[in-house]
């Protein structure tokens, strides 16, 4: 199926004026990754998909072609040095330093679950028993209606499971078959999944202890990325962190400081007692 410039320059406007996504040199990216998609929706050319997509108002379509662009290969431990920092740092931190036992945790842009189900495991390793003293539900939102409905059923192919233990698969999954796996229950009721688009304001009742948006700032142009960083900033507890993706980076102006790739901290600023 042929992507025409006159569609792809009206889907490429659509998309960033709507989601702040830049889809701009992504021709051929758009081209090979929804042509088949579209065959399954019963369409035939883009223009009279792209037709149905800008008039559907419920945008369930729209949302999960973003998906279908922003998400390639997902799997549990991606970028291990977040969990270890999750492991070694943000939980011991919040251990001794949230004393009503309320931890807050966002996972923005969630995808197909398998980082809100990863960071729920590593709370059950890290805690053990004493989780339930605690409330460690993990918020997870995303914009793809269908990679919520996939990400709430949790059953993944055995690829995806490649670098967890063989231990910790038999402690947080089900076999269903030879090739997948189902997330148990009780690492299943830890995530909350729901539906928020990035570009709007977030409303959530409660600031965030940690904030993870990892690799999918990585399409947003700099003004959005900085309104959102600032967002977050404004949505994250004094001394909460929060995770972008390694390709990722904030700008110098960011309000967070630096802690180590991709890790960034809203440190409080303690006023100095000047004594005369
Ligand atoms: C590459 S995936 C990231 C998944 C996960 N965070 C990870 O690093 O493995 C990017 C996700 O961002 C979501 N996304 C893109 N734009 C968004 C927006 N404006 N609001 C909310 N989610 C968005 C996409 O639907 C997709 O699921």
């Amino acid at each position: 199926m042929v992507l025409l410039q006159d569609d792809y320059v009206k889907l490429v406007g659509f998309v960033k004026s709507r989601y702040g996504i830049n889809l701009e040199n992504k021709y051929s990216l758009i081209e090979n990754r929804l042509s088949n998609y579209i065959i399954s929706r019963g369409f035939r050319s883009f223009s009279s998909f792209f037709a149905y997509v800008f008039a559907d108002e419920s945008r369930y379509e729209i949302t999960n072609i973003i998906n279908l662009l922003t998400t390639n290969y997902t799997y549990f431990m991606r970028e291990v040095e977040h969990f270890k920092h999750l492991t070694e740092t943000f939980l011991p931190y919040a251990d001794n330093n949230i004393t009503d036992n309320d931890l807050r945790i966002w996972s923005a842009g969630c995808s197909y679950g398998n980082e809100p189900y990863n960071i729920a495991m590593c709370i059950d390793e890290y805690f053990g028993f004493r989780k339930y003293g605690w409330d460690c539900k993990v918020l997870a939102t995303d914009i793809s209606i269908n990679a919520l409905q996939i990400a709430k059923d949790a059953v993944y192919n055995v690829e995806a499971l490649e670098a967890l233990s063989g231990k910790w698969i038999d402690k947080y999954f089900v076999k269903l078959t030879d090739k997948k796996y189902q997330v148990c229950d009780r690492i299943r009721n830890e995530v909350v999944f729901r539906f928020h688009n990035l570009m709007d304001p977030i409303k959530f009742k409660k600031q965030f202890d940690l904030i993870l948006c990892r690799n999918v700032m990585i399409y947003f142009d700099t003004p959005t990325k900085d309104a959102l960083s600032d967002r977050f900033y404004d949505a994250t507890e004094d001394n909460g962190f929060l995770y972008i993706g390694h390709a990722e980076t904030l700008s110098n102006n960011t309000k967070y400081e630096r802690q180590q790739p991709a890790v960034y901290r809203k440190e409080t600023v303690i006023p100095k007692i000047i004594i005369e």
